[in-house]
């Protein structure tokens, strides 16, 4: 099996944001230079019982290349059973195991964060995954802990349980999205395991990623709410330009735009509009626009108000 995800050199990865990081999102990213994209959590009971959404969620665009998809669960068999019926799905390269989410949902069902709290039976998933894969990698997508930091505990049983890399929040789960980030946690657990690590939280500048690279020595970095409303990001780390023309912007707002009707059909429609908001915030014209496309529902009359909008260059 070839791994297809070389850690030569420090990458750059777009985090999985349920909601966000949809296929139109990622394809439009991809083109950017992300090293690698992953799925929207997918929940590993939804996958055992056949969700025809979350088959839909599996999907990735030709350009994911290297593809990981994100699954949730606390339960050995279920995820074992997930595992088993994404073998049967070609085009995956990682199965990640979700450890960060704080959401009550997740939470109260033993997913997601809560692993955290039960690192052998974190453990014993993460081994199960590995041992029931048939892809190159298998990675693991923490926090620093719960309530309390326990991150060199975590980072080891990671890695003991056969893990090929980790992507780490520096926060803990009580931190949800507003403390801030303990990049010096995240440097202590890249020092206590010799798998690779990746840095995430609050990285949306080149200056921003290079700082981090170089405090934590991690292997690269991990994207999220950065690329929101600004899908060229990864052109912007690599290169450290700081303006995007006006041209380029409407073309990719347009391409994404497309790509949501392509996927969703007219249900992408209501969905491009929290997109609307995130391209145009803090631009003149804004508040009209978003009153405006709050009230229509036709593809074609969306398209049109967008690309008027974003082609004169209102939101300059
Ligand atoms: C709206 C939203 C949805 C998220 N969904 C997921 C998810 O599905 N899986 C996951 O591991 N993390 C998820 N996260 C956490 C992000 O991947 C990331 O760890 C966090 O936002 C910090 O990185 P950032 O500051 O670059 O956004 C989500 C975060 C947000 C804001």
């Amino acid at each position: 099996m070839i791994k297809k995800l070389s850690f030569s050199k420090p990458i750059f990865v777009l985090a999985p944001l349920a909601g966000f990081t949809d296929l139109p999102f990622r394809s439009v990213v991809k083109k950017f230079g992300a090293d690698l994209t992953v799925s929207e959590m997918l929940s590993s009971n939804a996958l055992v019982y056949n969700s025809k959404k979350t088959f839909h969620m599996l999907e990735k665009s030709p350009i994911e290349d290297p593809y990981s998809v994100q699954i949730a669960g606390s339960s050995v068999d279920i995820v074992k059973g997930a595992v088993e019926i994404l073998n049967e799905h070609d085009g995956i390269d990682i199965i990640d195991l979700n450890c960060g989410c704080p959401v009550p949902k997740v939470v109260s069902h033993g997913s997601g964060s809560s692993l955290l709290l039960d690192l052998p039976l974190m453990g014993s998933i993460i081994k199960t995954i590995k041992d029931t894969s048939n892809k190159s990698m298998t990675s693991v997508k923490v926090r620093l802990g719960f309530e309390k930091k326990n991150h060199i505990d975590i980072a080891k049983m990671v890695e003991d349980s056969g893990a090929d890399f980790i992507a780490v929040h520096g926060r803990t789960r009580a931190g949800k999205f507003k403390a801030e980030v303990d990049y010096d946690a995240i440097k202590e657990m890249k020092e206590a395991i010799s798998i690779p690590v990746i840095a995430n939280g609050d990285i949306d500048s080149y200056d921003k990623a290079k700082w981090v690279l170089e405090h934590t020595g991690t292997d690269g970095v991990m994207i999220g709410r950065g690329a929101v409303g600004a899908p060229w990001i990864f052109h912007q780390l690599r290169s450290g330009e700081k303006d995007i023309s006006m041209s380029l912007k409407h073309e990719i707002i347009m391409e994404h735009f497309d790509k949501m009707m392509e996927f969703y059909g007219g249900h992408g429609v209501p969905m491009f509009r929290k997109h609307v908001h995130t391209y145009t915030k803090g631009y003149r014209g804004a508040s009209k626009l978003r009153d405006e496309v709050n009230r229509i529902g036709n593809i074609k009359e969306f398209r049109d108000i967008i690309d008027e909008f974003f082609k004169n260059g209102e939101f300059a």
